[in-house]
């Protein structure tokens, strides 16, 4: 009971704050979304009304849902309809910070107007191809991206999971191709605990979570999991086994934000070199500027064979990349793998858009001092509160560990404007904001969640 009146009191502080604030930052929905600006000239205060209820519409669409949807998500109860910068509204003009980004897939916030200009000039050019035909997007893209990575050579997928599923077969045809008068190459693959590849059925035989893995068994075989940061038990397992390849996060981010070290991904390219097993890279959360490098594995310089992209690249169309040595590449033949719609020249002008806006050293240098400001502001303000465990993280993907399921400061933030995920046990506050994020919404994001943690 005092934990709710004091929730309320921190309620009705920030609701005089939305109050006085309302009228000037709740624009009808017509504002035309060519003319919105990135969130980091002067953002406006956050509106939040945690006072208001589930509107009518709301609970019409939410009821609507659940009549129609398979039910795999357990969603927030928001009905998002817009957003501009770093600002998602709601269907009854609630404002939000959004620290989700969509799951670190909008980095360059919300209608950010040179990616408008990307699709919108490539859907009335042209849309959709298939891969029966070269485009001219897909082919600049990839180029791009070679020219960016470690990488000789890119195969496209249409998301993350997609893209980790690609990465598993490549490494077992390469291994076939390695390995010409064999009856029995290596088909075998290394995963950590707490790593999430995707729910695809291979890329799921790589997830260690138990949860997503037992309905559905049997699964992929020949996965065996190691702890994350042990290159001794990776020697070992890959000396008994017969490993086509290693897949790791260099940054677990389901898992719980967990960063790995230099001497972890140095030891897996030694322990892979050895052995003739491939080092995958898996980058579809903490790749493309998240870390304030534009690769996560930049941080280390420890390259791998093979890197998975998805989730930011297209600023929110669906796309997966696998990265690869020309190697690998060279074991791949036409029909080995395909896709419908991946790369087709919408999602590729969008990327490469985005690819361009990210990868200048001003951007990331940024992102670097943002993630920085952050954790210190977290840090400060947070101080003494005996909830937190830890607040760890790189560039503009923070994790704050708590002793405590992190689900009620959630909705407590939610109910105050702030947009925020979890992750590993759901003890882990999860932020990774629009990497356009200004120092002030960082503020804000901070003083939300430090008074609503106080109320728990
Ligand atoms: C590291 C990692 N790999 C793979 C995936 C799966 O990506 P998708 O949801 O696009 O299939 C995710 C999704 O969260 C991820 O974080």
């Amino acid at each position: 009971m005092a934990h709710l009146q004091s929730l309320n009191s921190i309620q009705s502080s920030l609701l005089i704050q939305s109050k006085s604030s309302k009228r000037l930052s709740l624009k009808p929905h017509t504002a035309k979304i060519s003319s919105c600006l990135v969130s980091d000239v002067n953002p406006k205060p956050i509106t939040a009304d945690n006072s208001a209820p589930v509107s009518p519409a709301s609970k019409e669409l939410m009821e609507a849902d659940k009549n129609v949807m398979v039910g795999t998500y357990a969603r927030t109860p928001v009905v998002l309809e817009r957003g501009i910068g770093c600002k998602v509204y709601d269907l009854d003009g609630k404002e939000y910070l959004d620290m989700a980004s969509g799951i670190a897939v909008n980095s360059l916030g919300h209608g950010d107007p040179d990616w408008v200009k990307a699709v919108t000039d490539q859907a009335s050019t042209l849309a959709h191809v298939s891969n029966v035909f070269y485009s001219i997007p897909q082919v600049r893209l990839a180029q791009r991206l070679i020219e960016c990575s470690f990488a000789d050579r890119v195969f496209f997928s249409n998301s993350g999971t997609e893209a980790n599923e690609a990465a598993i077969k490549f490494s077992r045809k390469y291994q076939r191709h390695i390995h010409p008068d064999s009856t029995d190459p290596p088909t075998e693959f290394i995963a950590f605990f707490n790593s999430f590849h995707g729910r695809t059925v291979g890329a799921l035989a790589l997830t260690s979570k138990e949860q997503y893995r037992a309905p559905f068994e049997p699964i992929m075989p020949g996965v065996t999991f190691a702890k994350y940061g042990n290159v001794a038990e990776v020697a070992r397992l890959v000396k008994e086994r017969s490993v086509a390849a290693v897949f790791v996060e260099p940054l677990q981010g389901e898992g719980g934000i967990h960063s790995a070290t230099e001497e972890f991904l140095l030891g897996l390219r030694s322990v892979c070199d050895e052995a003739g097993a491939l080092l995958v890279f898996d980058e579809v959360q903490c790749g493309l500027g998240r870390t304030g490098h534009l690769w996560a594995h930049e941080a280390y310089s420890v390259y791998p064979d093979i890197m998975t992209l998805a989730k930011p690249l297209a600023g929110g169309l669906p796309i997966g990349v696998v990265l690869t040595t020309q190697k690998v590449a060279s074991a791949i033949n036409p029909g080995d793998h395909g896709s419908t719609f991946a790369g087709n020249p919408l999602v590729c002008n969008a990327a490469l858009t985005v690819l361009n806006k990210i990868n200048t050293p001003s951007f990331l240098s940024d992102v670097v001092k943002k993630g920085n400001y952050l954790k210190e502001l977290l840090a400060k303000k947070m101080k003494g509160n005996t909830h937190v465990k830890e607040i760890r993280g790189m560039g503009l993907i923070v994790g704050i560990e708590l002793d405590m399921p992190a689900a009620e400061l959630v909705d407590a933030c939610r109910k105050n404007g702030l947009l925020i995920l979890t992750a590993g046990k759901g003890n882990v506050v999860r932020l990774v904001p629009p990497l356009v994020i200004s120092m002030e919404e960082l503020e804000f994001c901070a003083d939300v969640i430090t008074k609503c943690l106080g109320a728990l």
